[in-house]
């Protein structure tokens, strides 16, 4: 018997706090026009002081099993993409497995960026079809802001904090139609924190480990590697550019996710755009952006929908999903 994993449920969370590129102009030498024109970001949101990656994680997880109409007790598997965890350990997955009061199920995170929840979809993915796991919670959240230097303005106008989740339960049918997972280590240092536990840790303590970005080296890999995977997921499933309904795209700027629209010759009322309100989440973008067009009635039953995340590492990933 063949088995599928499909997603039953969205939810989101996004923290109160909004900062507009307007408050940003009296921190650092940028301007609104500037911001926008070049990343299409209008404002995003900052987690408050003792607001933490698992709280944010826990509202969107409790939203997605709640549209799921799942019990807690069914949660059978817990991943959290997540850049920002809260705690060197346990992991982020282990807290929220506690605060939402599953005992027993595998939870651990999964550390890819940008590309996170396309990484931790895949993993859910395969351990329900495999039978593992029956219904699955995967969660994308950051509080990428804990992460950015503050006065410099080739970063700290690009991100922001949230969370999403999905429900994920066993079907007969798709479903998750296919995913596919890249790498390429050698890319480190465009996109990276360099410092870490093992590396330098009473800086990371002084809060000087920040993300360091060649913004324009990005953003030309970016466009061309989102390029390549369109084509290698339409392949494998022998679909044509037409067939798919929806893209999400990792948010991460405008530009990036024009491009790759006119790659798949899609209009761009047909792209889930969430990067001016929501700035650049991380983990948590994608399914942020799914949650809002599964809830204001854009993706319908039926829908391909087209999800493709691209980060550090290079990390880079696509899940074809069938609503
Ligand atoms: N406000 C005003 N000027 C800024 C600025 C800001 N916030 N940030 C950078 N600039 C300046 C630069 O210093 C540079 O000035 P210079 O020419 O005097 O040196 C100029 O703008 C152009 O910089 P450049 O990096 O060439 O601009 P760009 O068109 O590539 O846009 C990014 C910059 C960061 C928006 C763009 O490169 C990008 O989005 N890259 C990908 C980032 C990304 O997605 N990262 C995460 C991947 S998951």
């Amino acid at each position: 018997m063949t088995h599928f994993a499909r997603i039953v449920g969205t939810g989101s969370y996004l923290p109160e706090r909004v900062v507009t590129n307007a408050e940003l102009e009296k921190t650092v030498d940028t301007s609104d026009a500037w911001i926008r024109e070049r990343t299409g970001i209008r404002q995003r949101h900052i987690a408050s002081e003792g607001e933490f990656t698992l709280d944010l994680a826990e509202r969107a997880s409790l939203q997605a099993i709640d549209a799921a109409g799942i019990a807690h007790s069914d949660i059978d598997l817990i991943i959290v993409a997540t850049t920002t965890a809260d705690q060197v350990f346990p992991s982020t997955a282990c807290l929220l497995q506690s605060r939402l009061g599953v005992h027993g199920c595998p939870a651990f995170d999964i550390q890819a960026v940008c590309t996170g929840f396309v990484y931790a979809l895949s993993v859910a993915d395969h351990f329900v079809r495999s039978g593992t796991a029956r219904t699955a919670l995967v969660v994308g959240a950051e509080t990428f802001s804990r992460i950015i230097d503050w006065t410099d303005r080739n970063t700290c106008v690009l991100f922001g904090d949230g969370a999403g989740a999905v429900i994920l339960r066993r079907d007969n049918a798709p479903g998750i139609l296919s995913t596919h997972l890249h790498a390429d280590g050698d890319y480190a240092s465009l996109l990276q924190v360099p410092k870490g536990v093992s590396n330098n840790l009473s800086s990371v303590q002084a809060g000087t480990a920040y993300v360091e970005m060649a913004g324009s080296d990005v953003f030309r890999m970016a466009v061309k590697t989102l390029g390549r995977i369109v084509d290698e997921t339409l392949e494998a499933n022998q679909l044509a550019k037409t067939d798919i309904d929806w893209l999400v795209p990792h948010q991460a700027n405008h530009r990036i996710i024009a491009a790759t629209a006119k790659k798949l010759g899609m209009p761009m009322e047909k792209v889930v755009q969430t990067v001016a309100e929501h700035g650049n989440t991380s983990a948590a973008s994608i399914p942020l952006a799914l949650d809002v067009a599964v809830r204001d009635g854009r993706i319908k039953s039926g829908d391909n929908i087209l999800m493709e995340g691209f980060g550090g590492g290079f990390t880079w990933g696509s899940a074809l999903v069938n609503w």
